[in-house]
């Protein structure tokens, strides 16, 4: 992976761009982190037009669509085959894009779709090099709202056939393919997000926002294994400046309730994006969803410290042993922070002691254990027992 072109480079590819498109206006969107539920984490390519529509109703039925998940993403797998005029068609998957967006949109959600810049998507279908905007046209007579759009077959379609060897030209290619997009979205007049899928490569953050992106992906794919979370957490460190309303660091989907989380772990995942001011897109299976995932989901305290109307991504603030403290400033001066035991063991013969110095705190902090669901005073250096890979997370609205 090509995780961190240098600054140079950026500046350079994007002053390319910029110098022949204005900052794109598709601002009104994404003013904090979407929220909702794509397909892929847990259907991958087995997506139906009914599991979209089944997710639909299940948002509204679980209380989901309360706490503010709006979006219904289709992943991968949608795509039929471009007809004579280049017009692209749905697979025997989903029969009528068109009424399957009404649906989705007379639950009073709103709907997402999948593309890219290369000649094929990741799972092999038909992506949008050279159809752009009849693309972008084609999403917004559907009715579309957010379109994820995935690197995948552009580094072997035109990266590596254009400027085979030349990273920094290859970098031109991939901001001008996004920002091809990017205008083709806007020339609709339809605010559709924008959400930028290539890895974390060529240093997205940095030029993402001024190409109309409204979220770009910061590392490879996530799956539902602590590792992987924790692996991906650890490298959001240095993004925080970079987030902010209308354009954030996405750290991959919710993998919240898939495969073998512990509940401590699905809290610790959620808390984190949370913190991270990360887009909160469900990737469960709604239908069949444990009550206890459901609370973890739709816990409304933890979901306000996503939505912060500052939009101001926390960061890592210390580590003692295996405990890292992460905070993050919230609107009106109120932080929030979370204590993670990221250790295999139990914190309880040696508790760790959390130090509210070192977050510029005096005193004793009242707050709300927001997991607990109760009033907290933080005292310093108080004992905090944690389980293996599970969080403390407590919002002070006047720290002192
Ligand atoms: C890539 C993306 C995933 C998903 C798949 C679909 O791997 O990173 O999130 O969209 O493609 O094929």
């Amino acid at each position: 992976m090509r995780n961190s072109a240098s600054l140079s480079l950026a500046v350079i590819a994007l002053a390319a761009v910029t110098a022949i498109s204005p900052a794109p206006a598709l601002a009104q969107v994404a003013q904090t982190p979407p929220m909702g539920w794509n397909s892929w984490n847990y259907f991958a390519g087995r997506v139906t037009d009914k599991d979209i529509r089944d997710s639909a109703d299940q948002i509204v039925a679980s209380g989901m669509k309360d706490a503010g998940y709006i979006y219904v993403n289709i992943d991968d797998t949608w795509e039929g085959k471009r007809d004579a005029d280049g017009v692209m068609h749905t697979n025997d998957k989903f029969p009528d894009m068109k009424a399957l967006a009404d649906y989705v949109h007379s639950k009073g959600l709103k709907i997402g779709i999948y593309s890219g810049p290369g000649n094929k998507t990741c799972g092999g279908y038909a992506a949008s090099l050279g159809h752009e905007e009849q693309d972008a046209k084609l999403y917004a007579e559907w009715g579309i709202d957010y379109l994820k759009y995935d690197e995948c077959s552009f580094t072997g379609d035109v990266l590596e056939k254009q400027a085979p060897g030349d990273k920094a030209a290859q970098m031109r290619l991939m901001v001008a393919a996004y920002s091809k997009m990017g205008k083709a979205l806007q020339a609709t007049g339809r605010p559709i997000v924008f959400s930028l899928c290539q890895y974390g490569w060529d240093a997205v953050w940095e030029w993402a926002p001024a190409i109309g992106g409204n979220l770009w992906r910061t590392t490879g794919d996530i799956y539902p294994g602590w590792d992987r979370i924790y692996s991906i957490v650890s490298q959001q460190s240095g993004l925080e400046s970079y987030a902010g309303p209308g354009h954030w660091n996405d750290p991959d989907m919710l993998e919240v309730g898939n495969g073998k989380l512990s509940l401590a772990e699905n809290r610790s995942h959620f808390s984190w994006w949370a913190l991270l001011a990360a887009p909160l897109l469900a990737g469960n299976d709604l239908p069949h969803m444990k009550p206890e995932i459901n609370a973890i989901l739709t816990n409304r305290d933890v979901i306000a410290i996503d939505q912060d109307s500052l939009g101001k991504q926390g960061r890592h603030a210390y580590s003692d042993g295996e405990v890292e403290v992460w905070v993050r400033n919230l609107k009106g001066g109120a932080l929030a922070i979370g204590v993670f035991n990221v250790g295999s063991d139990r914190y309880s013969t040696h508790p760790f002691h959390l130090d509210l110095a070192k977050l510029g705190l005096h005193g004793p902090q009242a707050g709300k254990d927001l997991w607990g669901g109760k009033p907290v005073t933080l005292t310093n250096k108080e004992p905090i027992e944690l389980g293996s890979h599970d969080v403390f997370l407590v919002r002070v609205d006047a720290p002192k």
